[in-house]
């Protein structure tokens, strides 16, 4: 809200115009590594994972190509394939169940709850049986879970816990005093830097993150096809690099990911003010414990109206996103036989009534006023 944007159309996200307020560092980064030609593997991706430890507080930062290939490093270096399950929301992006399916693992569905969109911790126990290993946590939105409890279960039961941290990074938590960054509540913690992530780079990135040396090497070697030494595989691996333009890249946005997410926070703030009387709407919480890295404004917008709200916003050129309309257990790829909307009561729910607005660091005072007089208007008229 501090920005001069007088721009009168509002986009859902402005990449340009954050590109254009870091232009000169950008350009010159890019520059260095054009010159350089250390396009793979480069300075850039070391001083970034380097950074990026100092920023989340992770013993070790693994980069990678995206987000899902993190998710998928995560459980290809605890060893989970055939015979394995691993429990997941059932409201979330897609990739968390894709490289469950891939490995040839067992996804099971877990609802999640609405406060916060995180998985249901008191449904997880009944889902466990002596074939599950590992339950992936999604933190939604940028906002926080019951991460406590979460921790609670996976010690009980013995399991792992991967964090997907691609929409809150810079998120934190706080138990007995003591805070501790997203991603590194659980064993691993994964995230992404698509364009849209509170820290984006200019095409595809992601991280691992851990506290532990020895899952830290052997991420690192599966990562880099497998091999120890170069043209020595002991592991069977995958190709996942960071570009080094795009770590470059990073490394400029990364200084100023703390005042951007600030300025999100006074959005967060502004919405939630001028909104709080629109009782056909709920407003995203903040979790007492939590810290949230705010990625979207995810309204729920009550009493089956989210279509017709986004359709009459659509036509005050006010955009708006319905991060996800389809549960995950309900989505053709990955429906079971048997499968039953009600198992998901939360996750149906949420996929009918969610609706996230604009929400990115350019956007101005005037044009959050015209979006939340948009929503006034289609209440009250
Ligand atoms: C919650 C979540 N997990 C994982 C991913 C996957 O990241 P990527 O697109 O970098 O593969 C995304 C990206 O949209 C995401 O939002």
């Amino acid at each position: 809200m501090t920005n001069n944007n007088t721009e009168s159309t509002i986009s859902m996200i402005n990449l340009q115009q954050q590109y254009a307020q870091q232009q000169t560092e950008i350009d010159q980064a890019v520059a260095q590594v054009l010159h350089r030609g250390d396009f793979i593997n480069g300075l850039e991706v070391k001083v970034f994972e380097a950074e990026l430890a100092k920023y989340t507080k992770a013993n070790n930062v693994i980069a990678c190509a995206n987000g899902t290939d993190a998710l998928q490093l995560a459980l290809m270096v605890l060893g989970i394939g055939p015979g394995h399950e691993v429990i997941i929301p059932a409201f979330a992006y897609v990739s968390v169940a894709e490289v469950v399916v891939l490995l040839g693992a067992t996804p099971v569905f877990v609802d999640i709850e609405n406060e916060y969109f995180f998985i249901d911790v008191t449904k997880i126990k009944q889902a466990i049986t002596p074939n599950t290993k590992a339950i992936i946590a999604v933190h939604l939105f940028g906002q926080t879970g019951n991460l406590v409890a979460l921790m609670d279960i996976a010690v009980e039961h013995n399991l792992f816990i991967i964090e997907d941290n691609a929409q809150a990074l810079g998120a934190s938590y706080t138990f007995n005093n003591e805070t501790n960054f997203l991603g590194n509540w659980g064993h691993i913690g994964c995230t992404s830097f698509f364009p849209t992530k509170n820290l984006g780079c200019f095409g595809d990135g992601g991280a691992v993150f851990t506290n532990d040396k020895f899952l830290e090497r052997k991420i690192r070697m599966i990562a880099s096809h497998g091999q120890s030494v170069k043209y020595q595989h002991d592991l069977v691996g995958i190709n996942s690099r960071l570009d080094t333009l795009q770590a470059a890249i990073l490394n400029v946005r990364l200084k100023y990911l703390t005042e951007q997410q600030n300025q999100k926070t006074e959005i967060y703030q502004y919405y939630s003010q001028q909104l709080a009387g629109v009782e056909e709407i709920i407003l995203p919480k903040t979790n007492p414990n939590g810290h949230p890295a705010w990625h979207q404004f995810t309204l729920q917008v009550k009493n089956g109206k989210r279509d017709a709200l986004k359709s009459f916003l659509s036509k005050k050129q006010i955009p708006s996103m319905v991060y996800y309309h389809i549960p995950l257990p309900a989505q053709a790829a990955y429906k079971k036989v048997g499968y039953k909307p009600e198992n998901f009561p939360i996750a149906q729910q949420c996929a009918s009534s969610v609706l996230s607005l604009p929400m990115h660091p350019t956007l101005s005072k005037p044009q959050m006023d015209n979006i939340i007089n948009g929503i006034k208007a289609f209440y009250y008229g």
